[in-house]
């Protein structure tokens, strides 16, 4: 994979993905539509489209080596056939967030939050992506894919209750659910 890769989040008519529903979980939800489809060319349909969300494949910011070395060792990649179900979580965080320092960031994230410690539970049942939104101008900072069998969705639920219980959940104000099945 080519780094950083644009991706284009595309809801409308078509998709390899159906909506089974779209949950508000803070702030303004997006509106309802059919089908959703991910999108790496860089030229996303511009008709007939519901919402669109873009952002990037980027660089680790607050992961430590070892924990990086972790994760490699434990994750999947996205595209398991088994991976029958997924979720799209757009999420923006707040401006008392980013007024932080990147070291005070990790604190809360990591050694407050143990975000990574949680997530690692999850894996490899649970294959991830995470893109960035902030820096393209959109309305989400952060564009998270999670990618899993139908079996694993109930882990998942809990691991989102673990989340979303931390102080790293404090900062975020706007979050949305998009929960989706293959298509074929
Ligand atoms: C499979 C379980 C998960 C694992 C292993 C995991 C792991 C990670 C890691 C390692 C990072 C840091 C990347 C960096 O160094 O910059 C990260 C960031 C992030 N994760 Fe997770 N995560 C998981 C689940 C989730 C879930 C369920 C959500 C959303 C509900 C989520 C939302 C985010 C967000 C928004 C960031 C960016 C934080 C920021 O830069 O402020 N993660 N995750």
């Amino acid at each position: 994979m080519t780094v950083p890769l644009t991706v284009d989040f595309v809801a409308g008519r078509q998709g390899a993905w159906s909506i089974d529903r779209i949950v508000p979980v803070t702030g303004q939800s997006l509106p309802p539509a059919a089908c959703l489809s991910i999108v790496t060319t860089g030229q996303p349909p511009v008709e007939a489209v519901a919402w669109q969300l873009k952002g990037t494949v980027s660089h680790a910011r607050y992961s430590h080596r070892s924990e990086l070395v972790e994760l490699a060792a434990r994750q999947e990649g996205l595209g398991r056939p088994a991976s029958r179900r997924a979720v799209l979580i757009p999420i923006r965080k707040s401006a008392a967030w980013w007024a932080l320092a990147q070291d005070e960031r990790r604190a809360i994230f990591e050694e407050q939050s143990r975000h990574i410690r949680i997530g690692m539970d999850y894996l490899p049942g649970i294959a991830r992506r995470l893109h960035h939104s902030r820096d393209l101008g959109e309305p989400f900072d952060f564009l998270t894919w999670f990618e899993f069998a139908p079996e694993d969705e109930a882990p998942f639920d809990a691991m989102l209750s673990r989340l979303r219980e931390t102080a790293e959940w404090s900062f975020v104000e706007r979050e949305v659910e998009i929960r989706v099945s293959r298509v074929q």
